[in-house]
């Protein structure tokens, strides 16, 4: 809890000064500054009753001055300094400041990324301002109404229970994803009653280390998103009523998010996404193209007309007797793999797909191998599946660039995370801005959610606390 400094905090701060800075300050200014004879004020935030962090703010009339922030040194890098510097920015705010500055040395570059993250500027540099010789920065932020939003989001869709809290520049402040693929995998497959039964179980315990992690208040949240679709309808049950109870306990406003353009949307963290743009959405249930013409326009230009490419590669493996989820095995066993096997390209007109023929004929060169007594190459069956299977994938979506052009072209969805299909889409799509997903961001998570969520937000989107989660939901919807 953060409040004013007490005299009794005094030899805990003056600790942290002697730790934190080469030019501690004396007992004596904390003491006048906490009884606020230089227009200034001391906060504290304290765990038990010891300091944890404290900072120090003076007053100028409409402008004011950010003078210290200490962290304890056993507990930095763990959000305590954002926390007193959302506070303090708070409280200026609240005493009709307009306008924040602070010095800081060229060197400490992680508080240089903190304030810049929050939006503090750098007007001009210093030269040797400080005793060492070190030059310092002189930044500065207005304080009216400009503090990026932040989201709570929740993804609960299949099997993994996922959220994450991410503010508007996409600052991840946490995002926590449990998988149950473990107990999935022993039945070969995701069991939608496990699967919303084990949700319930984990729901509570990741929102609540989420805001834990994020070290936020739920003040400070601005909205709740989760996932309201497409997915198994258990599991969205379970994190829609979640996001629910958050939303009309704290009066936040509540948003529901579509899964795949949560996928699609997490893109930004790698860059601005510019449009129209193409997106290529390939996941354990959808493999689809995308027409982006702006972050509010879809169109499904080419889906699969039978099983979706993920759900192609776990039933592969399963065939050659691999664990769920198949991708990630499958994708492992290719790397050794050989041209050796034949299997015929799936052949659909247009920018459609189909893989449950290519399954198929996986099934039954395994049957005809095992009758006539060979043993499966399973390294260059995985090559041979692969190869048939991702070549389609580049090649529709040459084909959708031609017939749709796009500045963008980005990549989404589980199977996304496939070293292959990042390896093809880099070689053959160079004449656009290619996006690939950060790696452990493109099977499910709440932090693709809270990107999405960010776009409602904007557009003012949210829904009603008795809208139904819905399972075969359209991106276009
Ligand atoms: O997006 P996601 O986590 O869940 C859905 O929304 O469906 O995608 C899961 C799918 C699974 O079918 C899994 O086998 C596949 O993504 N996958 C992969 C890889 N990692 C996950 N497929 C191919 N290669 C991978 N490395
Ligand atoms: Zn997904």
């Amino acid at each position: 809890m953060i409040g004013m400094m007490r005299t009794e905090d005094l030899d805990e701060i003056l600790k942290i000064e002697e730790e934190a800075f080469p030019r501690p300050w004396p007992g004596d200014y904390f003491l006048s500054e906490m009884n606020g004879e230089n227009f200034g004020e001391v906060y504290v935030d304290r765990i038990d009753g010891h300091v944890v962090s404290y900072g120090n703010i003076r007053y100028m009339f409409e402008n004011c001055d950010l003078t210290r922030i200490g962290v304890r040194k056993d507990l930095r890098h763990r959000g305590y300094g954002r926390k007193m510097l959302k506070h303090l920015i708070r409280t200026a705010e609240e005493k009709g400041c307009e306008f924040m500055h602070l010095e800081v040395d060229v060197n400490n570059a992680e508080a240089v990324k903190l304030y810049e993250k929050n939006r503090f500027m750098t007007m001009r540099t210093r030269k040797n301002y400080y005793e060492n010789g070190d030059d310092a920065y002189d930044m500065a932020r207005s304080l009216i109404n400009n503090d990026p939003k932040v989201i709570l989001a929740i993804e609960s869709s299949c099997d993994e229970t996922a959220c994450a809290i991410v503010d508007e520049d996409l600052n991840v402040l946490s995002s926590v994803v449990t998988s149950q693929i473990d107990v999935h995998a022993r039945f070969g497959g995701v069991i939608p009653e496990v699967a919303s039964r084990m949700h319930v179980e984990q729901i509570s315990t990741i929102v609540k280390s989420a805001v834990d992690q994020a070290n936020i208040d739920m003040k400070e949240i601005d909205a709740i998103a989760y996932t309201i679709g497409p997915g198994l309808i258990g599991s969205l049950h379970v994190g829609g009523i979640a996001a629910k109870s958050l939303a009309f306990f704290y009066d936040k406003p509540l948003i529901g998010v579509h899964h795949l353009k949560g996928h699609i949307f997490v893109n930004e963290m790698i860059r601005p996404l510019e449009y129209p743009m193409m997106a290529l959405v390939v996941s354990g249930g959808h493999t689809e193209l995308v027409y982006v013409e702006n972050d509010e326009s879809f169109r499904i230009i080419g889906t699969t007309l039978d099983d979706a490419i993920g759900e192609a590669y776990d039933k592969v493996a399963r065939v050659m007797k691999e664990a769920y989820p198949g991708g990630p095995v499958i994708d492992r066993l290719a790397k050794e793999g050989k041209p050796h096997y034949h299997l015929p390209t799936p052949k659909v007109d247009g920018l459609n797909f189909s893989f449950s023929g290519l399954k198929n004929a996986v099934l039954q060169l395994v049957k005809k191998e095992e009758a006539s007594g060979n043993p499966i190459d399973k390294n260059d069956l995985a090559y041979a599946f692969q190869e048939t299977a991702l070549n389609v994938l580049v090649r529709k979506t040459k084909l959708a660039l031609e017939q749709y052009p796009c500045r963008t072209l980005v990549l989404a969805g589980g199977v996304a995370a496939n070293s292959r299909l990042r390896q093809l889409m880099e070689e053959s799509f160079k004449d656009v801005q290619l996006i690939l997903p950060p790696l452990k961001y493109c099977t499910d998570n709440a932090l693709m959610i809270a990107c999405a969520a960010h776009h409602y937000l904007k557009h003012g989107k949210f829904v009603g606390l008795e809208s139904p989660s819905m399972p075969s939901m359209s991106i276009e919807d």
